[in-house]
């Protein structure tokens, strides 16, 4: 059992923060026992870390993000995304293929992920088994709670990208074999999207679904451009959420589709049907994407949405500077596109950043009893000549907070260093 002292802040529900200042949290064994104002008699000899003023949040969720794109953040952020997949990501993710350069990669990528208090994350990696294979070692031995892909695609990209249909549905396989039975990191299935991937790929990784319980996360209607292709490449579905559908890829474990930007009421109601996630990842969006979820309007629907940081067309691996730009975004779709659209509030975008994606990793994102305890302690954010409440250190934090703002940091219960 430990005790800690801090300002406690977490998502009730979608709408609302619940905020217990100057209070005590009881931890035992990983999970959260309690949260007092006055330490109950039964505790008092329990071991206390006391936070001061600062605030304890859950730590972060990012449901979307390129870990071999890592060393491409905030270059060539003036492409749109056939260009910028074309001259920037793909080069770099071709090199890959050597994994001595993926484990500095790779290292340098999950020590920034943790920094930034992501402790949850759905991961791509590249077509590359072994240097894949280090990615999911590395984030499953540091108790990062997750998923990582083997990413599959075997047509229209660079050459040393491209991979045999069956010798890409056998890697994914063995991938699947060897990590199925991990405890923090699992592997998921990734068709990069549909212009990458032939019907006889993505029917081959469907079977792999059923096969091994595996989920799926992939791109889904994140421009125009792909939609457009979406529907040239398999004109037998209705829309690119049925590409997956069909392939029954769809209800095995958790899908999460990146973007989902331009949905047509065929890929909401697919969404819908299987409890899938949509990843919002609002940098990304504003870089190579060029348009704005709907995502007032698909909450208010039931959809579940979180945030990914979309390392590199994202520029920033904090999940938390993703919340603020999902507000942001919200108030231009709004303006722009008044009808059926409206501004989310900040509680609702720190909601999908924490509570709402941490259901996806064994209940985390809160900091209510029962919860693992994965968390922050965020300080620093208050001005001399005014104070700020606890949740409006929460909100700055996500405006202008840098890593350093985060002073510590909790995984499965045990302190960070
Ligand atoms: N669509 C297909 N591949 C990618 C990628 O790597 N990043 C983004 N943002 N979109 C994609
Ligand atoms: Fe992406």
């Amino acid at each position: 059992m430990q005790i800690i002292h801090a300002n406690i802040v977490f998502s009730e529900d979608r709408e609302h923060l619940a905020v217990h200042p100057d209070s005590y949290i009881a931890v035992d064994k990983g999970v959260v026992k309690g949260i007092w104002p006055v330490l109950p008699e039964e505790y008092k000899n329990a071991p206390l870390t006391d936070h001061g003023d600062g605030v304890l949040i859950p730590a972060f969720s990012d449901l979307h993000v390129h870990a071999p794109q890592y060393l491409n953040r905030g270059l060539e952020m003036d492409l749109l995304l056939a260009d910028w997949l074309d001259k920037c990501t793909f080069p770099m993710e071709a090199r890959y293929a050597d994994p001595e350069f993926a484990r500095l990669a790779y290292d340098a990528f999950v020590d920034d992920m943790i920094a930034n208090g992501t402790m949850h994350a759905c991961v791509y990696g590249t077509i590359h088994s072994e240097a894949t294979a280090y990615l999911l070692e590395s984030m499953d031995k540091r108790g990062i709670k997750g998923f990582v892909g083997k990413v599959n695609m075997d047509r229209s990209a660079q050459d040393d990208l491209l991979e045999d249909t069956e010798k890409s549905i056998r890697d994914t396989e063995a991938f699947l074999e060897k990590y199925s039975g991990n405890k923090n990191t699992k592997p998921i299935l990734t068709p990069r999207f549909a212009p990458t991937c032939t019907r006889e790929l993505i029917n081959g990784l469907g079977r792999l679904g059923k096969k091994y319980n595996t989920g799926m996360q992939t791109h889904l209607v994140e421009s125009l451009w792909e939609e457009e292709q979406a529907r040239l490449l398999f004109p037998e579905c209705s829309c690119d959420t049925e590409i997956y559908e069909r392939a029954g890829l769809m209800d095995n474990g958790p899908v999460i589709g990146g973007h989902f930007i331009f949905p047509s009421e065929d890929d909401i109601r697919i969404m819908l049907k299987y409890d899938s996630y949509a990843a919002h990842c609002p940098d990304a969006t504003v870089s190579v994407i060029a348009g704005i979820m709907q995502t007032g309007a698909l909450l208010d629907r039931g959809l579940r949405i979180g945030l990914g940081s979309d390392i590199s067309a994202g520029h920033h691996i904090g999940v938390y500077s993703q919340a603020a730009r999902s507000v942001q975004l919200s108030k231009l779709k709004q303006f722009y596109e008044p009808e059926g659209n409206r501004k989310i509030t900040f509680p609702e975008a720190f909601w999908m950043a924490t509570k709402q994606s941490g259901k996806l990793f064994d209940g985390t994102g809160t900091l209510e009893p029962g919860a693992v305890f994965d968390a922050l302690v965020i300080d620093g954010l208050s001005d001399a000549a005014r104070k700020l409440s606890p949740e409006q250190v929460v909100e700055r934090f996500c405006y202008i907070g840098t890593k350093e703002n985060i002073k510590a940091r909790y995984l499965n219960g045990n302190a960070l260093c």
